[in-house]
């Protein structure tokens, strides 16, 4: 019989990394996967044209819960998650990263005492605000397989107790970026203020800004754009929705050009974007690992680091969200040894099947 797994996702990149998993899953027959989508993204552009474009199952089950506080989401993904697991009786949980719909599925799975893969395990902030790193940390202790993207990542989890059921596999997101960059198109920009098309400068900048740390007030945020404003070139911001109506407003204070806000790009879309900007600017974990694919210098928006792997030879470099930090960081020269590879080579969704495997055989 088909071992049932039952993949959580919610949020864009963990549709990226469920894309090129999902598929592996799908290989032999060994495993029947069912997905289930929590809601917590549910626009079209953040959602479905994920699915469609990377080739996803659709879900078996999408609960439509998104947006309150953490809390409301958080109980209200854990309550359905629960009927939703006692109904379809899967074998494992997997979970990827550190989102609100990773924790829900944790504390739900292990309640139930249903064993929980966790991909992406092991990546700290050390920042004991950042909502994140509190989903990963939780995820992590309640998970029976934790899958880690690299070998720092493995250490922390050592640090923590866990290394006896920890393993590092690499980085989905270097699979997806491999496998999806032949595909990636010159986008079609959608201006986020009157909804026409936007020609993307032959020399642009990339800016993605949605967190909690970057959003929160309008003086960061304002910042932040005020600062992209002033770079050499224009800058192309794709807007999560959250940041939409903040974003056009504070712009449109400012009255400047620069910045060309627009509709949230597709996977393929940013990796054209990743590909061919002067530099990233971003507070995406994602991302960040993008550019580092990419060769291409990042600036991180953040006090702390999320990917250490990245800032080496001033690849990506922590900036404060203000002109002078950002500049600074901007200006200085990186340096690529192409054979540095702490995320693997490409195969970490192979081995997180062989390890899924071998965790059933000897359990
Ligand atoms: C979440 C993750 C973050 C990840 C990001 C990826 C948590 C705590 N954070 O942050 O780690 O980097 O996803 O993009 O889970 N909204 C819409 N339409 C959508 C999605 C969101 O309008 O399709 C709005 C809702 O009002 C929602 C708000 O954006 O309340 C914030 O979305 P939420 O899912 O809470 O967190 P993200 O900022 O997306």
């Amino acid at each position: 019989m088909a071992i049932r797994i039952m993949t959580v996702v919610g949020a864009r990149p963990q549709f990226v990394k469920a894309a090129v998993v999902s598929r592996e899953l799908a290989k032999d027959g060994y495993f029947n996967e069912s997905i289930v989508h929590t809601g917590q993204h549910y626009d079209a552009n953040m959602s479905q044209a994920f699915f469609d474009e990377l080739g996803i199952p659709e879900p078996d089950i999408n609960l439509g819960i998104s947006g309150g506080t953490h809390a409301e989401m958080t109980a209200a993904m854990l309550v359905e998650l629960e009927r939703a697991m006692l109904r379809e009786q899967p074998d494992m949980i997997l979970l990827y990263g550190d989102t609100n719909s990773t924790l829900s599925g944790a504390l739900a799975a292990a309640k139930l005492h249903i064993p929980i893969v966790h991909v992406e395990a092991g990546a700290r902030t050390h920042s004991a605000t950042n909502p994140e790193e509190i989903n990963r940390i939780c995820t992590d202790h309640v998970s029976s397989l934790l899958l880690a993207c690299t070998t720092e990542n493995l250490k922390n989890l050592k640090r923590e107790g866990l290394g006896e059921k920890s393993f590092f596999v690499g980085d989905p997101m270097l699979d997806a970026f491999m496998t999806f960059s032949s595909r990636a198109v010159e986008p079609m920009l959608i201006s986020l203020i009157d909804g026409s098309a936007v020609d993307l400068p032959e020399r642009f900048y990339y800016l993605t800004c949605h967190r909690e740390e970057n959003t929160g007030s309008d003086d960061v945020l304002g910042s932040i754009l005020r600062t992209a404003a002033s770079f050499d070139f224009p800058t192309i911001y794709p807007v999560h929705p959250r940041v939409k109506k903040q974003a056009m407003s504070l712009l449109d204070e400012m009255g400047s050009d620069k910045v060309t806000l627009v509709e949230p790009v597709s996977y393929t879309e940013s990796i054209y974007l990743t590909n061919h900007a002067e530099q990233v600017i971003t507070d995406s974990g994602g991302l960040q690992r993008e550019a580092f694919f990419a060769g291409v210098k990042c600036t991180t928006l953040l006090d702390f680091e999320v990917w250490p792997e990245t800032m080496v030879g001033n690849r990506n470099i922590l900036a404060r969200p203000n002109r002078d930090s950002v500049l600074s960081a901007m200006g200085k020269q990186q340096h690529v040894d192409a054979s540095y590879a702490p995320f693997g080579s490409g195969d970490a969704s192979q081995k997180i099947v062989e390890m899924i495997k071998r965790y059933i055989k000897e359990n």
